[in-house]
């Protein structure tokens, strides 16, 4: 597909006292298509030549057109201070179109990250506690991010860094052994919890005292401890691998804090070498002298190791096993200092690579109800999703043959899409009527715009027309349709850098309104002229795909009915 900005640029330069770049940088979007495609704005010239803008937007629009119009273009019109571009519709339908059915399901990917290696370490829930909302915000962003990446070309590496290491399954064992029933590893998360909350209540001296103890225990390799912490590790890894099924979420390496209990002593020598550590009270610090960033605790005085020694050791690991060009922590604002104190570390040791490391950081979900207390059980919030688009289903559709599937892709879905749907780092208030509303900014509405696309597919029964012709998709609605459709690639590449799969959210809720308006205004089978009927089918054709690989990469499923 040309790239019309490319192509403009030095047909622009040409006339101007301005170089490539500085040509490049000016080019904008204009707000609405009726402006043209792309437009150059001339006030800055103003002073250089010594005119007015309108002038010279003027005499551009009329040197540009003297030369022929730009391969591609078929208006240039000066209007004030612009020169206004637009493009070719046949043309760029012929090619948006063509380019979908080409590429199919690899529309909108590439191959630029080629040899280039992305670490992402998201969900990372912690063994014996439920798996929260706040995991699900990490488990999804990261899991787009993976799949985005990967479609770039990226090899891509997801990691769960599970916590599964610390002084909290000393607590656990000692209520175990009190008041557990059964073996550890046949403990469900609720029955952990339980015992879990069950000790932070009333905790008497000596409880809190044993609890030190057994994790001192673990910390020494102490085979008792171990089996029952291994225990406790297995069943809340069989809930979360439930969960993570239920989302589609993979990972390529499950190594959690105890992964790197191996690696603390060498990684905190080596901070030490490095001359980044002091002595304070017996006990290990960083002091970073400044106050954003206070003071990080590698060891305490009692030489236990903390989140933050693991943190360090683990990303030392990575860049050996690794050496990323980026590695993304997927992880809720809160610990942005956590973060911010790793990444400074790494900068003061000397490791370069320190900048490749970024805080994909995200907000807080406000209003989600919860079992009891604070906290929410995301695999109720899934089935409950499910119910209640299962109760939407059976009155939208009641023939539908695989309802309980269709309900739960849908269901789930709905939560994941109302995830991705805005910029990460905003909190959101969560609320049922919104996120299933079939008519509003939601999966279930991108979902259904798809399938109602598929639907007319099956209709017409035959292939997609192997040869069309473009010219007939001109209509309004036709080229916004081909409009939004050109724009995909970029977007993908755009929330690859920003790790933003809300952007591919937000262009899919567009891409669904545009594919409604186009159904809802024009015939498609019945559009009377076999031509039109055909050229129609290969645009839907092209809409339902780009749909589909938009939901794929967001971890949507994309079902042909519902
Ligand atoms: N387990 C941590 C938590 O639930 C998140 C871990 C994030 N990853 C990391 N490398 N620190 O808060």
């Amino acid at each position: 597909m040309p790239n019309y900005r490319q192509i403009l640029v030095p047909a622009i330069a040409r006339h101007l006292p301005l170089d490539e770049a500085q040509v490049a940088e000016l080019i904008e979007t204009p707000p609405n298509p009726e402006m043209g495609d792309l437009a150059f704005p001339c006030f800055r010239l103003s002073k250089q030549l010594d005119k007015s803008s309108p002038a010279i937007a003027k005499e551009l629009a009329e040197g540009i057109r003297e030369e022929g119009l730009p391969e591609g273009f078929s208006s240039v019109e000066a209007v004030g201070p612009f020169v206004n571009f637009t493009v070719d519709v046949v043309q760029r339908a012929a090619e948006v179109v063509d380019a979908v059915r080409e590429q199919s399901d690899d529309y909108g990917g590439g191959t630029e990250g080629e040899g280039k290696t992305v670490v992402i370490d998201y969900s990372s829930p912690n063994i014996a506690k439920p798996f929260g909302i706040g995991h699900l915000r990490s488990t999804v962003i990261g899991g787009a991010l993976y799949r985005i990446h990967e479609f770039l070309g990226w090899n891509a590496v997801g990691i769960n860094h599970l916590g599964d290491w610390g002084t909290q399954f000393g607590k656990l064992i000692t209520a175990f052994r009190k008041w557990g029933e059964g073996a550890p590893e046949d403990q469900s998360i609720d029955d952990l919890y339980k015992l879990y909350v069950k000790f932070h209540t009333d905790t008497p001296a000596e409880l809190e005292e044993e609890a030190r103890r057994w994790h001192k225990r673990m910390e020494e390799g102490d085979e008792e401890a171990l089996k029952l912490w291994r225990g406790f590790r297995q069943a809340s890894l069989e809930e979360f691998k439930r969960i993570y099924d239920m989302l589609g979420v993979k990972f390529d390496s499950w190594a959690g804090e105890s992964f790197y209990l191996d690696k603390l002593d060498n990684a905190v020598e080596e901070a030490v070498k490095a001359g980044v550590t002091k002595e304070d009270d017996g006990a290990l610090i960083i002091d970073f002298e400044n106050d954003a960033l206070g003071v990080w605790l590698l060891r305490k005085s009692d030489g236990a190791t903390l989140y933050s020694t693991r943190d360090l050791a683990a990303a030392l690991y990575r860049w050996n096993e690794y050496h990323f060009d980026k590695l993304l922590y997927v992880v809720g604002a809160p610990q942005a200092r956590h973060l911010a104190q790793l990444f400074e570390t790494l900068r003061r040791m000397g490791r370069d690579w320190w900048d490749r490391c970024e805080h994909v950081s995200f907000g807080h979900i406000h209003g989600m109800s919860s079992r009891e207390g604070t906290l929410v059980f995301l695999e109720d919030v899934l089935n409950k999703a499910t119910d209640l688009v299962s109760q939407i289903m059976a009155e939208r559709n009641p023939d539908l043959e695989n309802q309980d599937e269709v309900s739960r892709q849908v269901g789930v879905g709905a939560i994941v899409f109302a995830d991705l749907s805005r910029r990460r780092i905003r909190d959101y208030n969560f609320s049922w009527e919104e996120i299933l509303n079939f008519d509003g900014e939601t999966g279930p509405y991108v979902q259904y715009t798809h399938a109602r696309l598929c639907s007319i597919l099956r209709k017409w029964g035959k292939d997609i027309p192997g040869s069309y012709r473009p010219e007939l998709l001109q209509t309004p609605e036709e080229a916004a349709c081909v409009r939004v459709l050109e724009r995909f690639p970029d977007v993908v590449r755009q929330a690859a850098d920003e790790a933003e799969p809300h952007l591919i959210a937000h262009y899919l809720i567009e891409l669904a309104t545009v594919a409604n308006s186009f159904y809802q205004k024009h015939r498609v089978m019945d559009a009377g002229d076999d031509d039109l009927v055909a050229a129609r089918i290969v645009l839907v054709d092209a809409l339902r795909q780009v749909l589909a690989n938009g939901l794929g990469l967001l971890g949507v499923a994309a079902p042909e009915r519902m």
